[in-house]
């Protein structure tokens, strides 16, 4: 897909657009151009952040966020309410202006008309005209999308079956369950094979079973080699689906990497242990933090590396270990510490 030369400008002049174009985007015309200082080439990350910052008057939204989200990754952005997801999300789109910061996606500076072509994005918040069907809502955004006009019926049958709406494709909108609003919502962000997928919140109207059904999407995206960005509040989610997750606190992200990654962090190990004199507490300390109780010992904040040494240093001084059960740390623990350690 051809782009414009727009590719050299970057958006960011600190004040919000004053137009918007037919499909409601902020115009580019706005701001001065300024060279970017990232180059774009095909193999540029999906994402790629430095100091992205929005202030809302003296709310500060989001606070110099640098990241990259490689291409083919499903990436978790989990982070309590009001964190600044969906702002960040907004300025990925060019649906905001940053304050300060720049970023560029799928290689593109922010706001590119092309790039978001390759964009699917399910909003926080959303609502179909009520009168349509599913079907004329999904040619609706064929069309707006500039997708080839003959291919508008395949793209909505395919995208009705992927959320399993097949069967209410000519039901109109306004009879749907708000699940079904947010399935409708997640085809029309599937149209048109998007390069990036951007999803927030896409599972907050959804039963278990519809959740199950976005996890199930989410990995057919990443296996047809698509990039998902996944706002989410729930860890489950971000467990379940995500490669990486940067976790997010007042416009800040606290930390990135794998769940394993944040989870091996703060490991701990469980153990039945007798004989243990005051020296044999004393190196179980040195090992980490200690709890007793029940006839157990837990240690918190041992790397599993280190646990072989543990057990040596404790039958060195007379200890008879007779379990030892490594741990790991809930996600939903990591996380409330990660956000508390700030
Ligand atoms: N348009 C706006 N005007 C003023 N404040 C805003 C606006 N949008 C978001 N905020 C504030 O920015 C912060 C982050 O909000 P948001 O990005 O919606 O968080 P999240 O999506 O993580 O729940 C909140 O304090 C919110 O009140
Ligand atoms: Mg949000």
């Amino acid at each position: 897909m051809s782009r414009t030369n727009s590719a050299e400008r970057t958006t960011i002049d600190g004040a919000e657009p004053s137009t918007t174009d037919a499909a409601g985007w902020p115009s580019d015309d706005a701001g001065s151009p300024s060279p970017s200082r990232f180059p774009r080439t095909p193999a540029s990350p999906a994402i790629h952040a430095v100091g992205l910052s929005k202030h809302f008057g003296g709310t500060i939204a989001v606070n110099s966020l640098s990241m990259t989200v490689e291409r083919g990754e499903v990436f978790g952005f989990l982070g309590p309410n009001g964190a600044g997801k969906t702002t960040v999300v907004k300025l990925l789109l060019g649906l905001a202006r940053p304050t300060g910061g720049e970023a560029l996606v799928l290689g593109a500076p922010l706001g590119d008309r092309e790039t978001r072509r390759q964009i699917g994005y399910l909003p926080e918040l959303f609502r179909f005209q009520a009168l349509l069907t599913a079907r004329e809502v999904l040619r609706l955004h064929c069309r707006l999308l500039a997708l080839p006009k003959d291919a508008w019926e395949d793209e909505a049958r395919s995208a009705l079956e992927t959320v399993g709406l097949l069967a209410r494709g000519d039901d109109r909108v306004g009879t749907f369950s708000k699940g079904m609003q947010q399935r409708l919502g997640l085809g029309v962000a599937l149209l048109g094979n998007p390069t990036l997928v951007v999803l927030d919140e896409p599972t907050s109207a959804l039963d278990p079973v519809g959740r199950h059904d976005v996890r199930e999407i989410i990995r057919g995206l990443r296996e047809r080699g698509s990039t998902v960005f996944l706002n989410t509040h729930l860890l489950e989610e971000a467990e379940h689906v995500c490669d990486r997750v940067a976790v997010i606190d007042k416009g800040t992200a606290v930390a990135t990497g794998s769940l394993d990654e944040l989870l091996g962090r703060g490991s701990r190990v469980r153990l039945k242990v007798g004989g243990l004199g005051e020296p044999g507490w004393r190196t179980l300390g040195r090992f980490g933090r200690c709890q007793a109780g029940d006839g157990w010992v837990v240690v918190e904040g041992l790397e599993p590396s280190r646990i072989p040494d543990l057990v040596d240093a404790l039958v060195a001084l007379g200890g008879r270990v007779e379990a030892v059960i490594p741990e790991q740390q809930s996600l939903e623990a990591r996380f409330l510490e990660l956000l508390s350690e700030r």
